[in-house]
């Protein structure tokens, strides 16, 4: 692609300080078609006489650093003679710091190309070189963790751009959803904290950026910074973002000022006005959401307020993340592509919204950025590089992404394509686990991240008490077999696969008889481990209520807690656990007016003090998950393996008398399935929609129905 053009750059290129592109378009005639083709390593941000070329945000998107998408954009309407093209390029994620791995030497780079039609039938290709001007834009700085600063008042003198030596194979054609402005929100109030500072709250955590007007004079300043929650006092507070210094710093014009971020993106919910040149009004500022334009197909309603904000804070939570890649948090010195995150959370995000483009792009970058002996880095793109990042190994559930989200791909959406270019990719993931094992047939003896943030981990240790090597095992076990199944929907042999998944299963029997934990009962039973489900079923309920009813798992027990039990006799105890308010729990944290999902069950107590700055997000989606328990189960909207992507579907929903009623709506590829229950009296009554053939159960009868709606 792009194959007649340059890549330039400004000469004197300096990190963090965006530089703009510069092009007199001359016209030779009428113009009948015009495409631009561009694309930049940084973020870059078009325009042409003024006006935005293209609605994508932080254009062209993050990916492994082994590619770089190129978009088109249809600019027939916006051309005239003598029109000013004009590219903005910054860090973004290939030069920002949140890209530890980017090379000393790599620099901010255009490379476009714009093709014009003329009605006459004649053609002309205006290329980047070094005839086009670049100047250090008003964008003083741009960073993605710490933010912008604009002053309106800059203007510096264009010089040559020069032609920058970088290889253009890299170049591909767009391949993941665009990022886009989805939202506008004003703020709920305006306010004086205890200290003296104002405060702006939008009254909800959020991704994306603001928007500024007011009349000012020349030099006037504007600046805010962002945070999350306030402390126990009301104040602002942010060290939960560490070293992401998230500011926005404006400098004003004479008169008429309006602006909002281009290269630069923030999470939070409250911004402190550290500087504003008029008595600020909610005229003044609003919120903009920024995340990838996934169309949302997943709705859930109960008769619990609690429980519904608890759905909507997972919703937001998705919102907030699902930026270009699946992210850990959209706030603080992170923003990385998590893999165990994304692998816990794509069951209830391919319910929430339709993420099949979104993901494809992501496994796209797995595959490429997967290590030669097969495994897979704990972030995709793969950005980091302390010590342990760098030191060529997997973490069981974080590597399992690689088997895990295909195969999650191709239930929700029937996605063979995906199962198909991933499975060189998986089978090279399981080939790693069995180069590094100490123990043919378990995965044991390497590091692991466990069960992430478990409330049973030892003092000052974020895994919890279940044993790694059994987590590791179990998640080796559900790969192979994953695996099998892909090999044999792709039409390759799978028996060995099913062989070895069989030895597996074994050898985790013979040599972790007696799951303790409650993270441990919960993968013994969810994954088909022990051989006797009532025991150990028995023994997570008692757990459970032992601890008042309250769970303790981390990020790898707790996607599979509920199901866990409602598959074992213990329906009404996850109920329990689900509507449970006291810390912790899910319906703690909307208790303490959460947004979003938190990334720790005690990320604040009950006092308002907060766990504590090193790790703890107020919007990390991967206890999410639990809402699709309440898809599956507690509604009853079963995917059939057999008939992919609800071809066909399976609907047995398990009501409770602890809520009056419960909905669930669900926009699948084969049109909408809804399934309602709601309780009168001693009765409960059913409604389901189902746009394909689905197997209904309703107290343990089988109805076989073709598409329509059914009262039970
Ligand atoms: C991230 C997590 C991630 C974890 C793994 C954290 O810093 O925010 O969500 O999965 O590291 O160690």
């Amino acid at each position: 692609m792009l194959d007649n053009t340059k890549w330039i750059i400004h000469p004197q290129n300096k990190l963090h300080e965006p530089v703009t592109f510069i092009k007199r378009l001359e016209l030779s005639n009428k113009v009948k078609r015009a495409t631009l083709k561009i694309t930049s390593l940084g973020c870059y941000y078009a325009t042409i006489d003024g006006e935005r070329v293209g609605d994508f945000i932080l254009a062209p998107g993050f990916t492994s650093r082994k590619r770089v998408q190129c978009q088109s954009y249809d600019v027939t309407k916006m051309l005239k003679q003598g029109s000013i093209l004009e590219v903005t390029v910054g860090d973004g994620w290939y030069l920002g710091k949140i890209n530890f791995n980017a090379p000393k030497t790599d620099k901010k780079a255009l490379i476009a190309e714009l093709e014009i039609v003329y009605k006459d039938g004649t053609h002309c290709l205006i290329t980047t070189d070094q005839d086009w001007l670049v100047k250090k834009d008003k964008l003083r700085f741009a960073e993605l963790y710490d933010g912008e600063i604009y002053d309106a008042l800059f203007e510096d003198t264009p010089v040559n751009a020069q032609v920058y030596k970088h290889d253009k194979t890299l170049i591909v054609k767009q391949q993941g959803e665009y990022i886009k402005e989805q939202e506008t929100l004003t703020p709920v109030s305006i306010f004086t904290a205890p200290n003296g500072d104002t405060i702006v709250d939008f009254g909800q955590n959020l991704t994306g950026y603001f928007e500024i007007e007011l009349n000012a004079s020349a030099g006037d300043r504007v600046a805010f910074t962002v945070c999350e929650e306030l402390d126990k006092n009301g104040n602002f507070y942010n060290e939960n973002y560490r070293d992401a210094r998230a500011c926005f710093e404006y400098i004003c014009k004479d008169g008429y000022n309006k602006y909002k971020p281009r290269l630069a993106f923030w999470g939070f919910r409250y911004m402190r006005i550290d500087s504003f040149p008029v008595q600020i009004t909610k005229d003044n500022i609003r919120a903009i959401v920024v995340h990838s334009s996934i169309k949302r197909t997943g709705y859930l309603d109960s008769s619990s307020p609690l429980l519904n904000k608890l759905f909507s804070n997972i919703i937001w939570g998705q919102r907030g993340n699902f930026l270009d890649i699946p992210t850990d948090c959209p706030q603080r010195d992170e923003r990385q592509g998590w893999t165990g995150d994304a692998t816990v959370f794509c069951k209830t995000a391919s319910y929430n919204f339709d993420v099949e483009r979104f993901f494809e792009k992501w496994l796209t970058d797995m595959s490429l950025d997967q290590g030669k002996t097969g495994y897979i880095p704990h972030v995709i793109p793969q950005t980091l590089a302390w010590d342990w990042a760098t030191a060529e190994t997997s973490g069981a559930v974080w590597g399992d992404s690689a088997t895990i989200i295909p195969y999650q791909m191709y239930l929700t959406y029937a996605s063979k394509h995906i199962l198909k270019s991933q499975y060189p990719t998986m089978c090279r993931y399981i080939g790693y686990i069995e180069s590094v094992t100490t123990d043919k047939y378990l995965w044991t003896g390497c590091g692991q991240f466990g069960d992430w943030l478990a409330l049973d981990a030892h003092e000052g240790s974020y895994r919890g008490a279940s044993s790694d090597d059994f987590i590791a095992s179990v998640f080796y076990y559900n790969s192979v077999c994953i695996l099998a199944r892909t090999a044999k929907i792709l039409g390759k042999g799978y028996k060995r696969h099913e062989a070895k998944a069989q030895k597996i299963l074994s050898k985790i029997r013979a040599t972790f008889p007696e799951p303790k934990t409650q993270t441990e009962c919960t993968l013994s039973l969810y994954f088909g481990i022990t051989e006797d489900k009532p025991t150990i079923a028995k023994r997570l309920a008692d757990m459970i209520i032992e601890n008042d009813t309250r769970l303790k798992t981390g990020f790898v027990g707790t996607p599979f807690l509920l199901h866990a039990l409602s598959q074992n006799g213990y329906t009404e105890l996850a109920y329990e656990l689900l509507l449970q308010e006291k810390f912790p729990s899910w319906l703690y944290s909307v208790k303490q007016g959460a947004t979003t999902i938190w990334e720790h069950w005690d990320g604040k107590n009950e006092k308002g003090e907060f766990w504590s700055r090193d790790m703890n997000s107020f919007n990390h989606y991967a206890y999410g998950s639990v809402a699709d328990w309440v898809y599956e189960v507690a509604c009853g909207i079963h995917t059939v393996e057999s008939a992919p992507g609800f071809e066909r579907v399976l609907i047995s929903p398990t009501p409770t008398k602890k809520l009056a009623h419960l909905n669930a709506k669900l926009q699948t590829r084969h049109g909408t399935i809804i399934s309602k229950w709601y309780n009168e009296g001693e009765k409960t009554h059913y409604e389901i929609t189902t746009p394909v053939p689905a197997t209904i159960i309703i107290d343990g009868k089988v109805y076989e129905k073709e598409e329509g709606t059914y009262h039970f």
